[in-house]
């Protein structure tokens, strides 16, 4: 593995791979620590926009295993604006023994990469956020173990966080619903790929409008806002067409008995999910939050390839 950018790069046994590793990783840590097989590395994180889990769950990552992480503020660097990207990822290249990066636009993660002699993971870009799903997937194994066939269901924006979701349950077999409002769709392009990957390993894809429907029998519900960092002058649009696609109880009532709702967080509470689901019994937002660090974990050993 030579960058971590997005899920379809990466092979379906690639990916059980890094789940399984990461699994190891969680047990091991809270039987006394992991060991320090990080030393004398340092992880550099390049933020255009603001994170808590992405920064601090990297940050821990590499502390719990005896490296080191650089926090650069979008004021520092200036990324494309005080200095090319090609310029900044070979200088940094000198520095640091991985870089991660928050950008606005994927291609901006994909140039990092491009120009890079150290390993490069993206830690959300408008068109994805690998990172995250490999820490859902992770969350829905341990509800569910490695079955197939489970019905994952996501609510709300075709945005970065879907289409991750989407890629993950298409690579290991899972049945990917998404109800999304007319116009919110995912992009054209990932969702071909995807089918393709489905196509593959037996997981089927529907792309709905109605939220009801989709719901039908779901194992996982998944919501995230309706309004994605960089968009926020579209908020008032979004707040008058996103109400119907609300994760409520009596959405979640429609679904499997043994249902678990999913958020990547930030939430804004009671819009795009109510107070009474997201601390509600079929809620995992808190433990699938903290399945980031050990995801992660797993990530960073292979690509320094130290594990
Ligand atoms: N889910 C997630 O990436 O959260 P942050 O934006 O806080 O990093
Ligand atoms: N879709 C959200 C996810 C934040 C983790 C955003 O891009 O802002």
């Amino acid at each position: 593995m030579r960058h971590f950018l997005d899920i379809s790069d990466h092979s379906s046994e690639e990916l059980q791979d890094l789940l399984d590793f990461a699994v190891r990783l969680k047990k091991e840590h809270f039987a006394g620590g992991n060991p320090p097989l990080f030393k004398g590395r340092v992880l550099g994180m390049i933020f255009q926009k603001a994170s808590l889990r992405t920064r601090v769950s990297f940050d821990m990552a590499m502390r719990h295993m005896g490296g080191d992480a650089l926090y650069l503020s979008p004021n520092e660097i200036g990324l494309g604006k005080r200095e090319s990207i090609a310029d900044v990822s070979r200088v940094l290249s000198g520095y640091v023994q991985a870089v991660m990066a928050r950008v606005f636009e994927h291609a901006h993660v994909l140039e990092l990469a491009k120009w890079s002699s150290v390993p490069v993971i993206n830690g959300l870009s408008d068109f994805s956020h690998p990172c995250q799903a490999m820490a859902d997937a992770q969350t829905i194994q341990e509800k569910f173990g490695k079955a197939k066939g489970l019905s994952v269901v996501y609510v709300g924006d075709g945005n970065n966080v879907a289409v991750s979701l989407m890629q993950i349950s298409a690579k290991l077999g899972w049945n990917f619903t998404i109800a999304n409002p007319e116009g919110y769709d995912m992009p054209a392009g990932s969702v071909e790929q995807a089918k393709k990957t489905a196509a593959g390993s037996g997981s089927k894809l529907a792309f709905l409008t109605d939220p009801r429907a989709a719901v039908k029998g779901a194992h996982v519900i998944y919501t995230d806002t309706w309004t994605s960092m960089g968009q926020e002058e579209e908020t008032a649009k979004r707040e008058a067409v996103f109400p119907p696609y609300q994760v409520n109880a009596q959405l979640v009532s429609e679904a499997d008995k043994d249902v678990i709702v999913m958020h990547c967080l930030p939430a804004h509470r009671n819009h795009e999910l109510t107070d009474e689901v997201a601390d509600g019994p079929h809620s995992v937002i808190f433990p699938q939050a903290h399945n980031r660090l050990h995801a992660q974990k797993a990530i960073l050993a292979r690509l320094f390839g130290v594990a």
